[in-house]
């Protein structure tokens, strides 16, 4: 379990794959993302089996604290793990809508940021965005993102052709300090880097 202040990162499990139903066939949640044809149970099975054997591939599940329990509302996941070149893929999808724009995306961001940075000890991580999600542009520049490029008309959606913006965050850019109304989780050495 990895704990940020207000959500926690743990492994997927066989039991969430009917969430990964319904928020992947979501026409306002695929809109965002690279997939383009509706997925089945059976691709969603093998993509959960084919998690607990890749070393370049690690997806989890982003929890918040309800009452007394847990409740999963995303994913977050850093893919294509360059262990050479200690750099990966970020991605990051809330399934839950009512959790969009409270800030949850952001704080996932920057959990799994310093878990990549100050466990794994990766350098740099990237991620693409489409230029029309400005709540994902906005939610990973709060998370320290800078945009380093845009690839033109490379996503075709909804009848058009739209921008792709890269972004990229380095190690010795990530901030031990958070971002003004952006918490770190509690008991942490702030002296330490
Ligand atoms: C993108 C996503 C992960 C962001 O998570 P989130 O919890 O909603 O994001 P946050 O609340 O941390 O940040 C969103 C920011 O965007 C802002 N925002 C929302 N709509 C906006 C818009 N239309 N224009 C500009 N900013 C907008 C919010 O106000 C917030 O900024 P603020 O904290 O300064 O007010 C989530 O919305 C999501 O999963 N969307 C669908 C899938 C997706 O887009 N995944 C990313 C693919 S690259």
């Amino acid at each position: 379990m990895i704990y940020g202040e207000r959500v926690r990162l743990r492994a997927i499990e066989r039991d969430d794959i009917p969430r990964f139903l319904r928020w992947f066939n979501d026409p306002e949640i695929r809109r965002h993302l690279t997939m383009f044809r509706p997925l089945s149970r059976a691709e969603e099975e093998r993509w959960v089996e084919s998690l607990l054997s890749r070393r370049d591939d690690m997806v989890l599940a982003i929890e918040v604290k309800e009452g007394d329990g847990w409740v999963h509302i995303g994913n977050v996941g850093l893919h294509r793990i360059d262990w050479k070149n200690r750099a990966a893929t970020l991605g990051i999808v809330i399934g839950e809508k009512s959790y969009w724009g409270q800030g949850y995306g952001a704080e996932a961001v920057r959990t799994m940021l310093r878990y990549a940075f100050l466990e794994l000890g990766l350098n740099r991580v990237e991620l693409e965005v489409f230029s029309f999600n400005l709540r994902a542009l906005r939610c990973y520049e709060k998370a320290g993102f800078k945009r380093e490029g845009v690839r033109r008309q490379a996503l075709f959606r909804d009848g058009k052709f739209h921008d792709v913006i890269l972004m990229g965050i380095l190690r010795s850019e990530f901030s031990p300090n958070p971002a003004p109304g952006l918490p770190w989780p509690k008991g942490r050495d702030e002296s330490e880097p």
